[in-house]
């Protein structure tokens, strides 16, 4: 090979190989079907994995729109947005959990009819900006109104989809071990993103494996901007050791793998300023 990094002098690596034979080149494979494509079917993978049998239990989150979610303006939003890596250990409100995620999808994520372009990496029609690439797997360890265990985020029907229960304690431990970042066990909730490396090479051919980690990217500032302007602490986190998270989940690696952690919870209470004077 001709390329650059590929030269002798420069130690090639498995991932500039994949960086390399994930580009755009002539004759690569291209997106395997012309149908349209809803929404709905873009996101089968994950119920693909995740079938109705392995369902334990739904939990319907209070109902919301967008409009009506309390929130600062875009100015404060930005101002305020920021990574937080200390977190009071204080239950998040069911509530607070229902505006968070509300924010974090498009404002027509629960409408049968949207449709987002079949084809959006070859065409300029406008993108609805549904990330489908990436699913949202949250570990919920403390929430008034959910029991702990790990839910899948259904933003069709708002609700979260129950996959394994599980007491805080023991989500705890798990974290201890495959979390390397102990400042993250205080905060009420991690959620994991899921993406799919078959359903996004099957939808794009091997580019698909960037479009993933460029979807995963737009649901982290989503995400990012949603908490801020909650007033929620928040923080993304790859200090995941992958493999054993997705065996925890019952994920393969190849049809459903782990890409990164995104953390939520309250501050801590700023420490009261000293009265002592020297
Ligand atoms: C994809 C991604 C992964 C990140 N991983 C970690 C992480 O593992 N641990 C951590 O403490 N912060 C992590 N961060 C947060 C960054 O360190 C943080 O965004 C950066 O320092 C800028 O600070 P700010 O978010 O407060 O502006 C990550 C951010 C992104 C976007």
């Amino acid at each position: 090979m001709d390329n650059f990094f590929l030269q002798d002098e420069h130690q090639a690596n498995p991932g500039m190989y994949l960086h390399e034979n994930t580009k755009n080149f002539r004759h690569g494979s291209q997106f395997y079907s012309d149908a349209e494509l809803t929404t709905q079917d873009a996101v089968a993978w994950i119920y693909d994995i995740y079938t109705d049998e392995r369902i334990l239990d739904e939990v319907a989150l209070p109902a919301v729109t967008q409009a009506e979610v309390p929130g600062m303006n875009c100015l404060d939003t930005f101002l305020t947005r920021r990574s937080t890596r200390k977190y009071a250990d204080k239950p998040l409100d069911i509530t607070e959990l229902s505006h968070f995620l509300k924010l974090a999808y498009p404002i027509d994520s629960s409408e049968k009819a949207s449709t987002p372009g079949a084809l959006p990496h070859q065409t300029l029609s406008q993108w609805n900006g549904h990330v489908t690439c990436c699913r949202l797997v949250l570990l919920i360890k403390n929430v008034t109104g959910v029991a702990p265990g790990a839910y899948l985020y259904d933003e069709f029907s708002h609700s979260l989809k129950l996959i394994r229960a599980e007491s805080r304690h023991n989500i705890d431990d798990f974290l201890k071990q495959y979390c390397f970042q102990a400042e993250f066990i205080e905060s009420p909730v991690l959620l994991l993103q899921v993406g799919s490396i078959k359903a996004s090479t099957e939808r794009y051919g091997e580019r698909g494996y960037r479009y993933m980690l460029l979807e995963d990217g737009v649901q982290i500032q989503r995400m990012y901007l949603s908490g801020a302007s909650l007033g929620l602490a928040c923080c993304a986190t790859g200090s995941l050791v992958q493999g054993k998270v997705e065996s925890w989940l019952g994920l393969d690696g190849f049809n459903g793998s782990v890409l990164n952690g995104f953390v939520i919870g309250h501050y801590c209470p700023a420490p009261e300023a000293s009265h002592d004077h020297a």
